[in-house]
């Protein structure tokens, strides 16, 4: 037999093991357009930038003087690319560093050079401070998620610092940040009161962080007069749970029962939650070079976070049953071991086709519960983490995780429209999956967009989507030979999206969707 013919037969084999029992692979979807649902919040896209690694040094900032193109200190290339996701808001200086981070440290012509204790004990220069962030959002055209320091700082440091970057008149404050370059106010969309304040952020009780943040959200005020009462008012949130343990929920309870007694003096409008798609903490998984029994052990961690907002929501709901308070899941992603080579403390990871699937599984988990969660952040934007933008000296590559994002623009602020499916089940060893999974919404001008996942590793979907009246669909879908693939600097368009197009016969749209898939269509009525 020739070697060509050998590997014919192999791969016959191949695909003949792994067709699912029933033979079929053909999802049935059916959309019903009369039942509109929530908004899908532009701020589930939100990001989070720490100081951590080369996350924000190298990430963001290279400096004035630097060879890498850089406007203001800022890389070119990487607000190029952000821009391109529309990135709602940026969540910043951490992570566990906020709870460390003293703002006066970070402006001014001479800044004080500090250290990272977090994150591989390096040295901070603070070159990037509350400007430069500032300036950065203006570039990717963004909004402000500042996190105050709770933990190690005072509320009269957080007061100052919000007064410092929002009030208009002349106090001795905003003349001083006119004076280092901005006389306009800046606007923060987003306060966030403290961080994992339960562990990294000061190990307080349910009890003790709540008193904190009835001062914190009293004084730490915006002063922005665009940004008064009813119109773009800075939201605030508190300290929520962070994954599955027992205690959080007595946390969730103590925050939340606080807010139904909240008086006019202090208030809260949204609640955090963290959580990160890993299996063992000890001994984490790696980010390359793994097969299909890691990617499915994976992405079934993964779905656990349907289970994480529907306890969490069910306590909000209990007290808040308005839905006022948002659920801002504001750390999320995948967290495998450290790359290596790699500082351990900067959490430099590769970001495979998994990850696309990972990215498409959660951001559908919110866009369902989309009512409660109203902000999502993953972590982290570059270099750290699940990013999106991977960066080496001059070098810039986009992640699969990146891709994503970008085909889900359509669905900021779209409106949610039920999707309903068999979606049949994906069988890797003793881990059984749903096989696909689905997100349709209209956008403002009233267009009709469908996600459609197929989680399979290797068997194609065959979907079949009615919708009398429909004319067409096409869009995008991301793939790539093995679950593991990735894009590097120097083949830097391995997972990246592809064009497709829907067949439609008789009100019915067909799309083959290839195993391991992330497909974005519009649909033309
Ligand atoms: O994202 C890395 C760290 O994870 C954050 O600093 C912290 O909030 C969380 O534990």
């Amino acid at each position: 037999m020739t070697k060509v013919a050998r590997a014919l037969l192999m791969s016959l084999l191949t695909v003949a093991l792994v067709s699912p029992a029933s033979g079929t692979d053909k999802v049935e979807l059916s959309i019903d357009l009369s039942k509109a649902g929530a908004k899908i919040d532009r701020n589930i896209f939100g990001q989070f930038a720490e100081h951590l690694g080369h996350g924000i040094y190298d990430g963001i900032w290279v400096g004035t003087d630097s060879s890498i193109p850089n406007t203001r200190g800022i890389r070119k290339d990487v607000v190029a690319a952000l821009k391109a996701i529309k990135v709602p808001n940026v969540r910043w200086p951490g992570g566990c560093f906020a709870d460390e981070y003293h703002w006066r440290n970070g402006i001014g012509p001479h800044r004080n050079v500090t250290l990272n204790p977090n994150w591989g004990g390096v040295i901070e220069p603070n070159s990037f401070g509350t400007h430069e962030f500032m300036d950065f959002i203006g570039q990717i055209g963004s909004n402000a998620y500042v996190s105050v320091n709770v933990g190690s700082g005072t509320p009269h440091e957080g007061a100052d610092w919000m007064e410092y970057m929002t009030a208009a008149q002349p106090t001795t404050l905003a003349k001083e940040r006119a004076a280092n370059g901005h006389p306009d106010p800046y606007k923060v969309a987003i306060l966030g009161v403290g961080n994992e304040s339960w562990d990294c952020g000061g190990n307080m009780s349910p009890e003790y962080y709540v008193s904190q943040a009835k001062i914190y959200t009293r004084f730490v005020r915006n002063y922005n007069p665009a940004q008064q009462k009813g119109n773009e008012e800075m939201l605030k949130v508190a300290v929520g749970p962070g994954g599955k343990e027992p205690r959080f929920t007595d946390w969730t309870e103590t925050v939340m029962k606080a807010y139904r007694q909240h008086t006019w003096s202090w208030d809260i409008q949204g609640l955090s939650m963290h959580n990160y798609t890993v299996l063992d903490w000890q001994n984490k998984l790696n980010s390359t070079n793994f097969g299909e029994a890691e990617y499915a052990k994976v992405l079934k961690a993964t779905l656990e976070m349907d289970a994480l907002v529907n306890q969490y929501s069910g306590i909000m709901d209990k007290y808040d049953p308005e839905k006022k308070v948002a659920l801002f899941v504001d750390e999320w992603g995948s967290w495998y071991a450290p790359l290596p080579g790699t500082n351990p403390g900067f959490l430099v990871q590769q970001n495979s086709v998994r990850d696309a699937i990972l990215t498409a599984l959660n951001l559908n988990i919110f866009a369902r519960h989309a009512d409660r969660v109203r902000g999502a952040n993953i972590a982290q934007m570059i270099n750290v983490l699940q990013a999106m933008i991977l960066t080496d000296k001059e070098k810039m590559v986009l992640t699969p995780t990146y891709y994503v994002f970008k085909m889900y623009v359509p669905f900021q602020d779209a409106t949610f429209v039920p999707v309903s499916f068999d979606a049949g089940t994906y069988t890797q060893g003793d881990i059984k999956l749903p096989r696909v999974d689905a997100l349709a919404a209209k956008d403002s001008a009233g267009k009709l967009w469908l996600e459609i996942t197929n989680v399979d590793a290797n068997v194609a979907a065959d979907v079949e989507v009615s919708l009398p009246g429909a004319k067409s669909a096409s869009g995008e879908t991301l793939t790539a030979p093995k679950v593991d693939s990735i894009n590097t600097f120097d083949a830097p368009n391995t997972v990246t999206p592809k064009p497709i197009s829907a067949r439609v016969e008789g009100g019915k749209l067909m799309l083959k969707l290839q195993p391991k898939s992330v497909t974005v269509v519009r649909v033309e009525q």
